[in-house]
């Protein structure tokens, strides 16, 4: 791998999956799982298989398809989950267990009320015992982004001599700011010895809004993947979106860091995990969002349809989204008009426009939008329909 690489760990299927009401069938997952690995990813975790025999089921069978991408299975710091894991994995091309444990004061106190000492400890085996089954071994460090800089180092260094390839570093609160978060990455990387053995991982959630932002500092600090999910969906305010780090990271060059994702299968998945969950995408969710090429007001539409690049820094068909669309409201002007009408097959003069633009206003007081029926009516009984030739 390049020192340019940055890999895409895909969740969806198991922090996504973990949203209520979004369960997905074996079935379900299968597809999901295949668009994945047609997509680039380079890791999916396919759930956390001793949670419940379904889960079970999926992993095995997404291990069993799975050609490209390696195939994670979710373990608590616990031998018999590691076990059922190995096992759920065994068919695997390319199989990891991510095994793991709270870091934090919060965590050890409350969760486990127990000790730093024995923590570290606990750590240490569940990777060790992981170790025993597979290669690739991925360690989190769960609330990394509240636990202490110094003690965190500790565990990533004890993960990494039990043999850890990647070490996750979870904002799993959400409440780290980017600054923070990428200073973290930095610490770790300057002093956990032998840290040049294992890849960090960033995995952040989104409960200040700052998912993204935090994963993309962390990459710039150092990390080489960023863990993630179709749409941003996840537990609370959900998962870094896989679609926004990957089309900053290919938006931004200079930053040298690079996905292996086809991004022209992004609208397509976001779409598919959107209908196989019945969670429905935000309107203006960047990059896959109905509205994210879509542009209402006459200053836009008019920069736009003169040339796109003045209010779009990505080209739609570069992320699957056919073209831009020019949305009639009563805010559009009549460039917005005259383009839309000549696409259902009316050429307007600037005179005609001006006739069919005043009774389009009347229409648009009315209506939140205008479809291309409402243009064939509007210019049918406009004044000077009889002058206009369809
Ligand atoms: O957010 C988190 O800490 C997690 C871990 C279990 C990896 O999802
Ligand atoms: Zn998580």
């Amino acid at each position: 791998m390049s020192d340019y690489q940055v890999q895409i760990f895909d969740t969806t299927l198991r922090d996504g999956e973990q949203v209520p009401g979004c369960k997905l069938n074996t079935d379900q997952k299968i597809k999901i799982a295949k668009q994945l690995d047609f997509l680039g990813v380079d890791v999916i975790e396919a759930g956390f298989p001793v949670s419940s025999p379904g889960d079970f089921k999926s992993v095995d069978a997404i291990a069993k398809i799975v050609q490209n991408a390696t195939v994670c299975g979710l373990t608590r710091s616990v031998e018999n989950d590691i076990k059922i894991a190995a096992e759920a994995l065994k068919y695997a091309v390319k199989p990891r267990i991510h095994t793991g444990i709270g870091t934090s004061d919060s965590h050890i106190k409350h969760k486990f009320k127990s000790t730093r000492e024995d923590i570290l400890e606990r750590a240490f085996k569940a990777v060790s015992y992981a170790k025993s089954f597979v290669e690739d071994v991925e360690f989190y460090a769960e609330d990394a982004g509240r636990t202490d800089n110094s003690y965190l180092a500790q565990v990533c260094e004890a993960a990494i001599k039990a043999g850890a390839t990647v070490l996750n570093i979870p904002d799993t609160t959400g409440y780290c700011l980017p600054h923070e978060y990428g200073a973290k990455i930095k610490y770790l990387k300057e002093n956990v010895k032998g840290i040049e053995k294992a890849i960090l991982s960033c995995h952040c959630h989104n409960d200040l809004g700052l998912a993204t932002a935090n994963s993309i500092e962390g990459v710039i600090n150092g990390a080489r993947q960023i863990e993630c999910t179709i749409n941003g969906i996840g537990e609370r305010a959900g998962n870094t979106a896989l679609e926004e780090v990957v089309m900053i990271l290919k938006q931004h060059p200079y930053l040298n860091l690079e996905t292996n994702i086809n991004t022209e299968m992004l609208y397509g998945i976001s779409q598919l995990v959107s209908e196989s969950m019945g969670i429905y995408t935000q309107p203006n969710k960047a990059i896959v969002g109905a509205n994210a090429f879509a542009h209402s007001s006459g200053i836009h539409q008019d920069g736009v349809i003169k040339n796109r690049e003045t209010y779009e820094i990505i080209n739609p068909k570069d992320v699957g989204v056919t073209e831009s669309a020019i949305v009639l409201t009563a805010r559009s002007g009549r460039a917005a008009l005259a383009y839309r009408a000549k696409n259902v097959g009316y050429e307007l003069t600037k005179l005609q426009l001006d006739d069919v633009y005043s009774n389009f206003l009347k229409f648009a007081d009315m209506k939140k939008e205008i479809n291309d029926t409402d243009i064939h009516e509007i210019i049918e009984t406009s004044s000077i329909f009889n002058q206009i030739i369809a």
